[in-house]
């Protein structure tokens, strides 16, 4: 990318006479609109979150998934009001910001452009630089960001924005499912009273992306980019719960209904494709195809596999069954994440493994994270998840464009930023 960066954050360094304390650097205020939420965070040069506004849109579940159109005008009615609580809650106003960030792609092009000419108009206006950074980019710098020293009162409110409704299902048990309880585990940062991580998690590392758009597996050597390890050759691991989900009569999204569900049901019951016991049998299992034995994913079989097994049951037998088959179906796309990241970590030689995407929630994919023997980080939910912190992180590495260079730049929707 080219173009000088007119002001910018740099730590330590004196602001460029508009606006902010003289002597304290400049913070980045970023926006994400790839999807159905719509998020503004303010990010300060350190690398510490002082907001994260997230607000949900909820409109969608009645049609089983994201609904583009609808998406978009959502983001166009409450964006302003998003990137002002986002200020608010971080106590700055646009005089203390010193560089502008917004997702360019990959997403719904219509829902990005919302978030990207939004936060171009807001950086145009004070003639701030500008960073467009790619989604998958910022689920990586997520790690980077530097948790807010706990219970100080200090932090960011990690609040949900207007109209705001969360994934609500944490644990099966109903308990915050970022709750560490096992004093063993080596989760990054452990301070024994939860997981919750207590520092930044620095290059190199292996990260797992695992979300309703998106599953890739990544070699992360440095704070600007990644090497892609695998990726999902069809559907993503979170669609792959939702569309279970689904099948079994569950909302949507599902990842979260059906993990409650599994919790009752027995993970071995049923034999579905990339499960454990199905490479191990060696008979119909994912390791029959090239592409599973390396580090790329492959999820629309076991879905497939699914459909079949609910049509040779009987209702009865359907509905007796379902906690078994769920269990079953987790486990399933549980085992074909565990298997590539174990991959992942021994052809890289690392021992240091990050997660994020909503799939990061699931309990028994954590559960099976901590017997890898790697060293873990799992930033808090509401980094894993889409959020503009994570994008403002990953601006605070980045060469952001000066102004006017980023006004001619768009959206993208699929495959790589254009260079
Ligand atoms: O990252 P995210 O909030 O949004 C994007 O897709 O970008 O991820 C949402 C996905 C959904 O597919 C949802 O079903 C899944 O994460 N999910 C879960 C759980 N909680 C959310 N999947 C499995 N187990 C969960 N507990
Ligand atoms: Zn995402």
């Amino acid at each position: 990318m080219s173009g000088g960066m007119g002001g910018g954050v740099t730590d330590g360094g004196a602001i460029d006479g508009r606006g902010g304390a003289v002597g304290e650097p400049r913070a980045i205020l970023a926006l994400e609109t790839s999807c159905d939420d719509t998020c503004a965070a303010v990010l300060d040069a350190r690398g510490e979150a002082r907001s994260n506004v997230i607000s949900s849109q909820g409109v969608h579940d009645r049609y089983g998934g994201v609904v583009p159109e609808i998406a978009s005008r959502h983001h166009l009615e409450i964006v302003n009001l998003v990137v002002e609580q986002a200020l608010s809650e971080a106590e700055v106003t646009l005089d203390g910001i010193g560089l502008v960030a917004a997702t360019q792609g990959p997403g719904l092009v219509g829902a990005l452009l919302v978030g990207f000419s939004t936060a171009k108009a807001l950086a145009a206006a004070r003639e701030l630089p500008f960073a467009a950074v790619d989604h998958l980019q910022g689920h990586v710098a997520a790690n980077f960001i530097v948790p807010a020293p706990a219970g100080d009162g200090s932090g960011p409110r990690m609040d949900h924005g207007q109209g705001s409704q969360v994934d609500s299902g944490l644990r099966p048990d109903g308990r915050d499912r970022w709750d560490g309880r096992d004093g063993r585990d080596r989760w990054e940062g452990q301070n024994g009273r939860s997981d919750q991580p207590t520092q930044a998690f620095e290059p190199p590392f292996v990260c797992l992306i695992a979300s309703g758009g998106h599953t890739l597996l990544t070699h992360v050597t440095d704070h600007e980019g990644f090497e892609v390890l695998g990726r999902t050759l069809d559907d993503a691991a979170g669609e792959a719960f939702d569309k279970g989900a689904r099948m079994l009569g569950l909302g949507y999204p599902g990842g979260a209904a059906l993990e409650r569900l599994a919790a009752d049901g027995d993970p071995d019951a049923f034999v579905f494709p990339g499960s454990h016991a199905d490479r191990t049998r060696g008979g119909k299992g994912a390791d029959r195809h090239a592409f599973a034995r390396g580090l790329n994913f492959s999820f629309a079989g076991l879905k497939t596999a699914l459909l079949y097994r609910l049509r040779e049951l009987s209702e009865a037998e359907t509905q007796a069954r379902r906690a078994d088959l769920a269990a079953s179906y987790q486990g399933a796309i549980v085992d074909s994440l565990i298997v590539r990241a174990e991959r992942g970590l021994e052809e890289t030689g690392l021992d240091r493994l990050a997660i994020g995407g909503g799939v990061a929630a699931n309990g028994e994919l954590r559960r099976r994270l901590r017997a890898l023997g790697a060293t873990v980080h799992v930033p808090a939910r509401e980094l894993c998840t889409d959020n503009a912190a994570m994008i403002a992180s990953a601006a605070r590495f980045a060469d952001p464009l000066g102004y006017p260079d980023y006004l001619g730049l768009d959206a993208y929707a699929t495959g790589e930023r254009p260079q």
